[in-house]
């Protein structure tokens, strides 16, 4: 941030409180190219590269390898095998003990990594690579989900969460639908790729410069790798150009081999993925096709729901038993559902392994819900607008499917309010008209709410660090265990030390997360990244202010309840003293002026076994209004105006949550429409680089685009300063512009109440679903 020098101090109100809308920290280095990212630091000397060799086969076995040809190539160190490793062969988190680091016998996805190469160049590496004789003995692949789940392929036992009797009560209902609806995945598509330069050090020590979101899971892996201790690997990660959950668990494959290479070589050695690399060896979101059967009366309210979700886990485990449950947890979306069977089954398959996305699976649950809610509504011919509202929590007292009040709702407020602002019925009846009139142009409309659930599920993950230190000259250096990647918890966290502090927040200086900085941190992910580390902050703070008051009573000699923390400045009894001043005499009165943070959220009685007990520690809500028009002889389509209001409890920096809420949506609605990933009857990835994978573009942000924040929302919660977390809630809205394309292909085919259509909604998709007369 700008050095406070420039500025004098403001006496009446700190620049930066908490509640001010301020621009990210770094925006202006983000626009002009001149914020840092590991591939722009100069390489210490003598460093080297490291290529990735991908299996082109989806499953096999290595029959032979020769790679002498490669070792002596031009400009070639070594070559990287999985006998170099000293300790486990394995990058997996959380004991699952599947994810080989360098796969040179069981071949189990294309793109899997088999061995690397080390040269001078990125370029030699290539050259190198094409003299390599590798023999794959194929075996016969399963690579889709349809297939593992008539095999019951899975890699773990299904789940089940219930309550009711969903089978009586489906066969008592009036009504009763059965149908599939899916999702695809979805690529991260961050634009800085997967990197890591390791360093070697003394004693066998490394220092890994990381592109991650969890920089102890980097150092505890790389250790059990290296096969050394903890305290001989140091990760440190100052930003990231974007990790949306693909840095969460993926990172640390690449630190590993990056420090296996400095450990072999002694010198300086960076992994850097180009975007195909990136494209082929890391996991994505995870595709679920979901089996329902819904029973509802005349009205459309929901009296029996059983769905089964099969998710496309990849072949290895990574979080995907977490990320089902997480899908499971909110397949209610915002739905009291009295009669409920849900079953989740991780399905194997021979493709890259599926990793937590944005969401971490709550938008795949929700999606699933509101497909069946726009079927209800479809069948009936009522406005799914009306069967939603119908179907809400009530207020205060209706429990989820695993027995949680939802004790927070906000819904009967929030989505009236944004029926009204948005102008829904009228132009509901406008967009009626228009289409009746219009033989190929056909608009929609659709309004979707979310409640999404915020926080880990696992207790000891909801913790967090912070270190402060505050300088003789009044500067203040912040440290904390979340990963800035785009999202602006550097800046919100700061804010919150410079309320607790009421220094401006220009005098505070954001420096990379390290792990010898603090210690034992979790990933920043789950949206947490502010509950925690601005908690833990403040924490750190508060101890430094109340050092500050002990020293000024003990030195002017008044008492503590006549300090006073005023913007800038201290007031002791009728005096005012300057931050800086007051800080140059704690320090030459010896008074510690660093201290540590430690946060940790009230425990939860969440068991990820018997799928019990309370997982969230609140609910965000929103709700969205998306108005589409497609043309229906070419499945062209565009959104032509997007209606949002969000909750994000008393905002920290509206602007920040501004970004967040707009590109949460646009990376959702990305997911729904355009991105679309395709595997070839080999099982290789054919969408692997922009010109194949379509990501939202500038030109396809909506061009009428009117957001709010639910201003009167309270956090009821324990949370930093009223605030709520908003890192993955608004993706989830972007499942209205899929319901809204839905309605569009419904009005051209009136006959066909049922738009059988499943994400992404390609142009193609769009193409098929209509039935022209
Ligand atoms: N915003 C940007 N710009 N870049 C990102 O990588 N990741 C998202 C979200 N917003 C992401 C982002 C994801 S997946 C999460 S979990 C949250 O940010 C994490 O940050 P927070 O907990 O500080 O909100
Ligand atoms: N999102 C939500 N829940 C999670 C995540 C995430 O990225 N990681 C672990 N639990
Ligand atoms: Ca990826």
């Amino acid at each position: 941030m700008a050095d406070s020098r420039r500025t004098a101090p403001s006496l009446d109100r700190i620049r930066g409180a908490v509640h001010d809308r301020l621009q990210h920290d770094s925006a202006l280095k983000h626009v002009t190219g001149t914020a840092e990212y590991i591939d722009d630091m100069r390489e210490p000397a003598g460093t080297v590269q490291v290529l990735l060799a991908r299996s082109p086969v989806a499953h096999g076995r290595v029959t032979s390898c020769d790679l002498s040809a490669v070792e002596t190539a031009p400009g070639v160190v070594c070559v990287l095998r999985a006998a170099d490793i000293p300790g486990t062969n394995d990058f997996s988190h959380g004991g699952t003990a599947d994810d080989r680091i360098l796969s040179d016998q069981l071949i189990e996805y294309a793109g899997q990594v088999m061995y690397a190469i080390v040269a001078e160049t990125v370029h030699a590496a290539r050259q190198a690579l094409k003299l390599a004789k590798v023999e794959i003995e194929e075996l016969p692949p399963v690579l889709d989900i349809d297939e593992a789940a008539r095999r019951e392929f899975y890699l773990a036992p299904p789940r089940t969460l219930a309550r009711g009797d969903s089978a009586g009560a489906l066969a008592r209902a009036p009504h009763r639908l059965k149908g599939r609806v899916s999702n695809g995945g979805q690529e991260h598509f961050y634009l800085e790729g997967q990197i890591s330069l390791a360093i070697p050090a003394e004693d066998g020590a490394v220092t890994i410069l990381c592109s991650t979101q969890d920089p102890t899971a980097v150092q505890q892996i790389v250790a059990r790798v290296l096969a050394v201790p903890s305290n001989h690997v140091t990760v440190e990660t100052r930003r990231l150009g974007g990790g949306f959950g693909g840095k969460e668990t993926m990172a640390t494959h690449f630190a590993a081999v990056a420090a296996l290479v400095a450990r072999k070589t002694g010198r300086p050695a960076k992994c850097r993925l180009d975007r195909d690399d990136d494209m082929l060896i890391t996991g994505k979101r995870h595709e679920f096709f979901v089996d329902y059967d819904v029973g509802f009366d005349d009205v459309g309210m929901l009296l029996g729901v059983e769905m089964d979700f099969y998710a496309r886990c990849g072949n290895s485990l990574d979080q995907s038993i977490p990320v089902l449950n997480r899908a499971l947890f909110h397949a209610d979306n915002c739905y009291y559902l009295p009669n409920v069977r849900f079953t989740g089954y991780a399905c194997k398959t021979h493709t890259v392994t599926a990793v937590a996305f944005r969401g971490f699976g709550s938008p795949q649950g929700m999606f699933a819900i509101e497909r069946v809610v726009d079927a209800v509504a479809y069948h009936l011919g009522l406005d799914p607008l009306e069967v939603r509202r119908r179907n809400f929590y009530r207020d205060g007292s209706d429990t989820t499917p695993f027995n949680a009040v939802v004790k927070d709702n906000i819904l009967h407020r929030l989505v009236p309010e944004l029926e009204a602002s948005s102008d829904y019925h009228r132009r509901r009846a406008e967009i009626a008209a228009f289409n009746a009139a219009s033989p190929y142009l056909k608009k929609g409309i659709a309004l979707t709410p979310i409640k999404y659930g915020v926080g880990f599920g696992l207790n000891f993950l909801n913790q967090a660090g912070a270190l402060l230190h505050v300088y003789e000259d009044g500067s203040v250096t912040l440290n904390h265990g979340g990963i800035e990647m785009g999202q602006g918890l550097f800046l919100k966290v700061a804010q919150v030390v410079a309320q607790e502090l009421q220094i401006d927040v220009e005098n505070i200086r954001l420096t990379a997360t390290s792990t010898d900085k603090v210690p034992n941190t979790v990933a920043t992910a789950a949206s947490s990244g502010t509950d925690l580390n601005a908690a833990a902050a403040q924490i750190a703070a508060g101890k430094i202010r109340r050092r500050i008051t002990a020293f000024a009573a003990d030195h002017f000699k008044v008492p503590e309840d006549q300090i006073t923390f005023l913007p800038n400045r201290i007031r002791v009894g009728n005096q005012d003293v300057p931050f800086r001043e007051m800080i140059h005499l704690a320090y030459m009165n010896r008074v510690a002026l660093s201290a540590s943070g430690h946060y940790r959220s009230p425990v939860n009685d969440y068991d990820p076994v018997a799928l019990t007990g309370q997982p969230h520690r609140y609910y965000a809500y929103g709700a969205a209004v998306t108005e589409v028009i497609i043309d229906t002889l070419t499945g062209e389509n565009k959104v032509t105006r997007v209606d949002i209001l969000h909750d994000v409890g008393k905002s920290l920096n509206p602007a920040i949550d501004y970004g967040q809420l707009e590109g949460g949506f646009i990376q959702g609605m990305g997911w729904m429409t355009t991105e679309e990933i395709v595997w070839d009857s080999k099982g290789r990835l054919t969408t692997h680089a922009p010109s194949t994978y379509k990501i939202p573009a500038c030109s396809d942000r909506p061009r009428d685009m009117r957001m709010a924040f639910a201003a009167w929302s309270e956090n009821a919660a324990e949370s930093v300063h009223g605030s709520k977390a908003i890192g993955e809630p608004p993706l989830c809205l972007g499942i209205s512009v899929f319901s809204a394309l839905c309605d569009a292909v419904r009005q051209a085919n009136p006959d066909k109440p049922w738009p059988g259509m499943n994400a992404p909604a390609t142009a193609e998709a769009i193409l098929n679903a209509i039935e022209l007369p």
